[in-house]
């Protein structure tokens, strides 16, 4: 009886030893590896000289459109470089305007607001008479598919939204770091709002603007309390938000009282907003996908930052 339980007990400390032995060599060779080789080594596919055709100026569905980039007065541009000179070669190749703005003591003083976050949407609202659609976009996003157009966004767009906002992938946010956004008076003021939100911050873990920007579409568009939830409620959690969990409660909460609404229509009948589903925009973050993308669905990617170019093993978001 004894022997038996001997030789059991053996069987099963071999055993256990050839696991873990087994997890550590998988795991300090063949694991780690994969990703360095994902990230060092060969490209899964190379794609070569990619026709690019130039929009054509002269067709029915070509707009007056341009980029527009907006830098704090700090900000180094060695970090979004890379992200940069893609949107520059990009706006050059199809003709779209091209500009980086500086937040400046002459823009501190139009507009009033003191961060950075906010001050960049009142900046922009001030900018959109330049053209008759403005994409704005974050420093560090990058077109790594030039053979899309932003004129599509606006063919669909134009007929029934001034400002077209979406939804970013991996929670429940609508993304507030980029827009594209028409030269009307509706854009214009919406903006400033955005703008304004810095001032009625709670004193909480807020999120910023990404955080701001789905109270100020429970405000304007829901103001009437006919949902279900009391979107006090939704504003409680927000005033109390400690951490990221916190705070993507309160989006998801706003999201509730949102629904399924895809277009916004202001109360006043002065303007629409219309809000993109996931990956139906023009942009997403790169990192969702380590980085590989797809002809057929990407435009712009999110998150070229000079900084994370080169990952280490944990940089989840590096690219
Ligand atoms: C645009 O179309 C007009 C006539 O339709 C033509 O004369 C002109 O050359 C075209 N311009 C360009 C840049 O293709
Ligand atoms: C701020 O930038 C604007 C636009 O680029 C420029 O017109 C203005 O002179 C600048 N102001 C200062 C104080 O540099
Ligand atoms: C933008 O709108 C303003 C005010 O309506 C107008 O003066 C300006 O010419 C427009 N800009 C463009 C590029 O159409
Ligand atoms: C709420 O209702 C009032 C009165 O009917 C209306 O004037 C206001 O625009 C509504 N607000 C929203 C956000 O629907
Ligand atoms: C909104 O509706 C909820 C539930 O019906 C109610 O408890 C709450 O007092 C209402 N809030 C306002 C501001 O009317």
């Amino acid at each position: 009886m004894q022997r038996i339980c001997r030789t059991i007990k053996s069987a099963i400390f071999i055993v256990s030893a050839a696991l873990i032995f087994a997890f550590f060599y998988f795991y300090a060779y063949h694991f780690p590896e994969e990703i360095y080789k994902s990230y060092f080594g060969e490209a899964d596919s190379i794609i070569t000289s990619l026709p690019i055709q130039q929009r054509s100026l002269n067709s029915s569905n070509t707009y007056d459109i341009g980029i527009l980039l907006i830098v704090s007065e700090d900000a180094d541009l060695t970090e979004y470089q890379f992200a940069i000179n893609t949107l520059k070669c990009y706006s050059r190749l199809h003709h779209y305007g091209f500009y980086i703005e500086w937040v400046n003591n002459t823009w501190k003083e139009i507009c009033g607001q003191k961060q950075f976050m906010f001050i960049r949407h009142c900046i922009a609202s001030k900018l959109l008479h330049r053209h008759e659609w403005t994409l704005f976009l974050d420093a560090d996003v990058a077109v790594i598919n030039p053979s899309r157009l932003i004129d599509d966004f606006v063919e669909q767009n134009k007929d029934v939204a001034d400002l077209v906002f979406f939804d970013r992938f991996f929670d429940w946010e609508i993304a507030a770091g980029s827009y594209l956004a028409k030269n009307s008076s509706y854009s214009k003021e919406f903006l400033i709002k955005f703008a304004n939100t810095e001032f009625t911050l709670p004193k909480s873990f807020h999120g910023s603007d990404n955080g701001a920007i789905h109270w100020l579409f429970v405000e304007q568009f829901f103001g009437n309390n006919t949902s279900q939830l009391n979107s006090n409620d939704c504003h409680k959690i927000w005033s109390i938000s400690k951490d990221f969990d916190d705070l993507f409660v309160y989006e998801a909460c706003c999201r509730l009282i949102m629904g399924e609404t895809r277009i916004f229509h202001d109360p006043s009948g002065k303007g629409t907003i219309k809000l993109l589903p996931k990956g139906e925009a023009w942009m997403r973050d790169g990192w969702i996908t380590d980085s590989k993308w797809s002809l057929d669905s990407d435009f712009m990617l999110h998150g070229w930052k000079h900084s994370i170019e080169m990952p280490k093993i944990d940089d989840a978001n590096a690219w």
